[in-house]
């Protein structure tokens, strides 16, 4: 089933490539129709029960040091919430590495909370009946990011490396249909099917989509992070399984979160 779905995916890239993608009268109409149903659905966003269960679990006390998360440090100083996703991806120096959101909880589970990095990393992404801490902490900290603009420093160096290997890996050509994120993400106004695709190399498009993650997807009925949607365009791209809170995953995410700088932050916002 779901290989079917792929292979109409980038059966509907080959097509779409070849007619030069014209919009007809109906497309249009039905991408109105979406947008009006995603207005609709903004003022009851599900997503705010992921936010509320995050604020819990931020604040309870959990694992074999029976800690709290409250005195993490996720880049504006111990237990500073507020604004802190506008500033991710960021080197930290306790851990000499840069660290995106779901990086940086991990390693104060590991670190304030005692858990051991595996069992910290073992639960990524919710799905049915499995709702998981990762992205309850996930939704509620990026909500207290909600209406600030999207101010990523790449000084230090290893804030340089991380989006150098990003660029590349945007860039990278493999898998089976020898594809790059640059393959679906680097025009302007392409489409598969009804679905838009950003051109990620665009202040513009790179804004709209980085600042619109997490998301509650309808289709889903789940709350999906920055995270699954590499991890899912991955699997679009046929390439092998992207690690959860990986150097590359991290990389890629320090590329597009610069090239969202300036951005107003919008999330987590709500997608079909
Ligand atoms: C085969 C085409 C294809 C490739 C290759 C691809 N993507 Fe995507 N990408 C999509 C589609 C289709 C969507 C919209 C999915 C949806 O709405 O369900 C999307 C959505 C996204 C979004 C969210 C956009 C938004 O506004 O919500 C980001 C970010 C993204 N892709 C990044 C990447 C990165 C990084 C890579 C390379 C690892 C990549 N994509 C490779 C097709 C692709």
């Amino acid at each position: 089933m779901r290989k079917t779905v792929v292979i109409a995916a980038c059966m509907g890239v080959a097509i779409g490539f070849a007619s030069g993608l014209a919009l007809s009268q109906q497309d249009k109409s039905t991408i109105e129709e979406i947008e009006r149903y995603r207005q609709a659905l903004a003022d009851g966003n599900p997503a705010d029960l992921w936010e509320m269960r995050g604020e819990g679990i931020w604040k309870q006390k959990r694992g074999p040091k029976n800690a709290s998360l409250e005195k993490c440090d996720l880049g504006l100083g111990p237990g500073v919430v507020k604004g802190v996703y506008t500033v991710l991806p960021k080197y930290f120096a306790d851990s000499d590495k840069v660290e995106d959101l779901e990086s940086r909880l991990v390693t104060c589970m590991v670190t304030l909370q005692g858990l051991t990095p595996a069992e910290a990393r073992k639960d990524p992404f919710g799905g049915p009946g499995k709702k998981v801490a990762m992205d309850a902490l996930v939704a509620y900290i990026t909500s207290q990011s909600r209406g600030m603009p999207m101010k990523v420093s790449g000084k230090h160096p290893k804030e340089r490396e991380a989006y150098d290997i990003g660029r590349a890996i945007f860039f990278h050509r493999s898998g089976p249909y020898d594809f790059a994120c640059a393959t679906c993400h680097a025009v302007d106004n392409q489409r598969i099917r009804l679905q838009d695709l950003p051109n990620l190399l665009t202040a513009k498009d790179a804004q709209r989509a980085y600042t619109s993650w997490p998301a509650y997807r309808v289709s889903q009925g789940e709350l999906r992070s920055f995270q699954w949607r590499l991890y899912d365009c991955f699997r679009q791209q046929r390439f092998p399984e992207l690690e959860f809170v990986s150097p590359a995953s991290i990389a890629l995410t320090m590329f597009l979160a610069q090239n969202a700088n300036g951005g107003v932050f919008n999330a987590p916002a709500i997608k079909r």
